[in-house]
């Protein structure tokens, strides 16, 4: 067993509930408000947006929600994933610290994200749902809702942040041959688009931006709805089955993690990997380290504030509690489009603010080199987002090998990069830039937080 690679599991060990850690928090979760009473909203305000069961998982306190078969069934086309002993990295770092890490990029989409696109894709056809409507950053959420939205005969429109549309053609070319429609987000469809259009016809848009436009269009018609890549509860619980796995898995290899590393944009990502422990640890388990790595170009978490504010540039979500850099925060262009969000999850900032993770920022460059490093160690390319976990646990393997401390740490590898090689090549080449975002422009971004009595 001691030279063990592959932690596997078998069908039947896929988990039959999603996790819920708003049932074990110690200090409850403050509300989404509705923009105009600053009240909070109640699910009958979501209902244009979203199916009612989903809402109900958004708004509930239960520990676990039961997975439904059919969702669990489709989950065995690439569930459960990979758990790596990262041997060959370990023995690259000449650290003492032993390295795990799942492997999401096993997944028809190359990603995480299907474990809440097929999830959500059920509850829409359940309540008979047509069409769908979605944002895609990097593009792996615009796969994984295409994906499922074939496999429950559901239209899916995407609107796609034009600099990823830019940068990845083949993306768009996999969201169309599952029968998905890929649009260039801010685009001249939605009032939204054109507003920003306007302003600055060169925009290469955001995640903010793409949000507006998907919810737009889905308030538009009966037969549509919205689907979110992140951020949301509901979203965060149905990655959880990622951290319950990785418990069982690390069980066959007699192991437990001293430290936890998720890559996070919205908080999906790590969530998934981060809450099963977070929860039993709170629930009385052992004690570790929890740490959440973002890119110091759009770092919501590390220099962010905490405070109610939109989802959304166009300022049409409700206010939720979160750290921000302001909706109107456009972040650079930088190759990791899955981490350029303003926000992050209500749920992964409270955690934060009630001291149970830490945060961490990391440059394009170095995230890169990275993952260079890994790929030449494990034989997988790693997604420019996973790129910032890797980094996160290299480091934490380094510390271990400078305080001569054999500690165990667990990363998400929460994607493939195969359809990112422009930006290694962009890498090679020497042409990525580390973005500073400087103080004033921070300043002016949050001058325009919306002003919330509850606060
Ligand atoms: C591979 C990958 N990792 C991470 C993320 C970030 O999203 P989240 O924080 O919700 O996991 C994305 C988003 O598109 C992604 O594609």
């Amino acid at each position: 067993m001691s030279d063990t690679v592959k932690y596997l599991l078998g069908e039947a060990d896929i988990p039959t509930h999603w996790y819920n850690l708003v049932a074990d928090l110690p200090i409850p979760l403050p509300p989404p408000l509705h923009p105009g009473t600053g009240q909070p909203i109640g699910p009958d305000d979501l209902a244009p947006l979203f199916p009612m069961a989903l809402i109900m998982q958004e708004v509930s306190a239960e520990r676990e929600i039961e997975i439904p078969d059919q969702v669990r069934d489709i989950y065995k086309q690439w569930r459960p994933t990979p758990l790596f002993r990262a041997r060959r990295l370990e023995a690259a770092l000449d650290t003492p610290a032993k390295i795990y890490y799942k492997y999401e990029g096993v997944s028809p989409a190359g990603s995480h994200k299907p474990n809440t696109a097929v999830a959500q894709a059920y509850y829409n056809k359940q309540e008979g749902v047509k069409r769908l409507v979605t944002e895609t950053g990097a593009g792996q959420w615009g796969s994984a809702l295409a994906i499922a939205g074939a496999m429950f005969d559901l239209q899916v429109d995407v609107y796609m942040v034009k600099i990823s549309f830019q940068q990845k053609p083949y993306r768009r070319a996999l969201m169309e041959s599952f029968g998905a429609r890929c649009v260039a987000s801010p685009s001249d469809e939605t009032a939204s688009g054109r507003a920003i259009l306007e302003q600055n016809p060169d925009s290469a848009g955001s995640l903010g931006i793409a949000i507006s436009e998907a919810v737009e269009m889905a308030t538009q018609r009966d037969d549509t709805k919205y689907a979110l890549c992140s951020v949301l509860n509901h979203v965060l619980m149905h990655q959880t089955i990622v951290g319950q796995e990785a418990i069982q898995q690390l069980d066959m290899a007699g192991d437990f993690p001293d430290v936890v590393v998720g890559c996070t944009g919205g908080g999906s990502n790590f969530a998934g990997i981060a809450f099963p422990f977070l929860g039993a640890k709170l629930r009385g388990g052992r004690d570790l380290r929890i740490v959440a790595v973002e890119p110091a170009a759009c770092p919501s978490l590390t220099r962010g504030r905490l405070a109610y504010d939109f989802g959304d540039t166009g300022h049409l979500t409700p206010l939720v509690k979160m750290h921000t850099l302001g909706s109107t925060f456009v972040p650079p262009g930088f190759h990791a489009g899955g981490l350029r969000y303003h926000g992050m999850a209500p749920l992964v900032s409270h955690v934060l603010d009630c001291g149970l993770i830490e945060a961490v920022a990391y440059h394009q460059t170095e995230c890169f080199a990275a993952g260079i490093q890994f790929a030449r160690a494990e034989g997988i390319i790693p997604a420019p987002e996973a790129n910032h976990a890797v980094k996160g646990a290299i480091d934490e393997a380094l510390r271990c090998k400078q305080e001569g401390k054999s500690e165990t740490i667990l990363f998400n590898l929460c994607g493939h990069g195969h359809f990112d090689m422009q930006a290694y090549t962009d890498y090679f080449a020497g042409n990525l830039v580390d973005e500073t975002y400087d103080e004033s422009e921070l300043a002016m971004a949050l001058a325009g937080l919306p002003s919330v009595a509850a606060e």
